[in-house]
């Protein structure tokens, strides 16, 4: 039996993907979530298709909580309560509506939630990976606004210094829907430079993948969209080309778990079941190398509070 370790199992992609990987024989998950409802209901259904669950409630904007689930993984894995961590699904995103909301540790939210939490994680469990081993992240093609993130004025990445990005937008009124939007693009351009600077970290045994779900209007992810916004997105939810998480959770459920996928590394950028190229940009060794030092910064400095 092996484990597969999944964040944000509670919503849209990632109940979905779940819910596929319990489907499968001999599936056993960790299901890192917030505490509540959402965790406990994913989880019972999750078992009730025959697969071995453990929750793991965490809050992902808090770092010490993120430290502690990492810390109740290995106690899982080195008790033997667990089979061996073979995959680490970093799935939980969010899009904060207003670039001033800060999480626990004082980090833009965003980015906190999407890409810091994921970095602390995924660090903290490179020691209990057993070969050959995958780590997904999830991304998104935001990070250059793609044709239908274009149609909906969502706008592409803006890079500037990690720790610049880290922090929190000031001043007496909500930046607005176009900062909100830069942050998510930006979480998601770290994670593609986050994603090939660990598989150089990593070796060979691990192999490291983004995986885009395709735009799927109507999960909680666009929560932090106007109402306006969120009616046009329900509207086109029909159109060819544009996903679901019924359709897209199985699919990274098989890049975490199918042979077909095991060769993939340095981050290789699968769209639903398709590897494309990303832009040119999204390779930087000089931001990858910069946001891996920054990172180690940011975490190391809560760690230390
Ligand atoms: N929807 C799209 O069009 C789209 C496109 C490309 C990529 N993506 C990416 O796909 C992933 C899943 O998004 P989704 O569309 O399925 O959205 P979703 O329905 O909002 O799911 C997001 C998941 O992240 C979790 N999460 C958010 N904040 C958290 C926190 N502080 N602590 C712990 N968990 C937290 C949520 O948990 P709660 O239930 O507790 O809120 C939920 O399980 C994200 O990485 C997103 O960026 C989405």
């Amino acid at each position: 039996m092996t484990t597969t370790l999944i964040t944000g199992p509670t919503g849209g992609l990632g109940r979905a993907a779940t819910l596929a990987m319990a489907d499968r024989p001999d599936g056993e998950l960790l299901l890192v979530g917030r505490p509540g409802k959402g965790l406990t209901d994913v989880a019972a259904e999750a078992r009730a298709r025959g697969a071995k669950v453990h929750e793991i409630g965490c809050d992902l904007s808090r770092l010490a909580d993120v430290r502690a689930a990492a810390t109740a993984v290995r106690d899982l894995v080195d008790a033997g309560t667990v089979g061996p961590l073979r995959a680490l699904v970093a799935n939980a995103g969010r899009m904060s509506a207003d670039t001033r909301e800060a999480s626990a540790d004082g980090y833009e939210l965003t980015f906190a939630v999407s890409y810091l939490a994921h970095a602390q994680l995924i660090g903290d469990l490179l020691g209990t990976l057993i070969e050959p081993a995958r780590i997904v992240l999830v991304g998104s093609n935001t990070y250059y606004a793609n044709f239908w993130r274009r149609l909906m004025g969502v706008p592409a990445a803006d890079w500037r210094d990690p720790l610049e990005i880290a922090r929190p937008a000031t001043g007496d009124k909500p930046p607005g829907f176009t900062a909100a939007g830069v942050a998510y693009s930006n979480a998601k351009l770290a994670i593609l430079y986050y994603a090939h600077e660990l598989q150089r970290h990593v070796g060979s045994g691990v192999g490291v993948t983004v995986f885009e779900p395709g735009w799927m209007p109507g999960t909680g992810l666009s929560r932090g969209t106007p109402p306006a916004m969120q009616a046009i997105g329900r509207g086109l939810a029909r159109l060819p080309g544009v996903s679901t998480p019924v359709r897209s959770g199985p699919a990274l459920a098989s890049v975490a778990l199918d042979d077909k996928w095991a060769h993939l590394r340095d981050g290789a950028f699968v769209l639903i079941d398709k590897v494309i190229e990303v832009q040119p940009f999204a390779h930087d060794r000089d931001r990858e190398r910069r946001l891996w030092e920054a990172t180690a910064q940011l975490l190391e400095t809560t760690e230390r509070r």
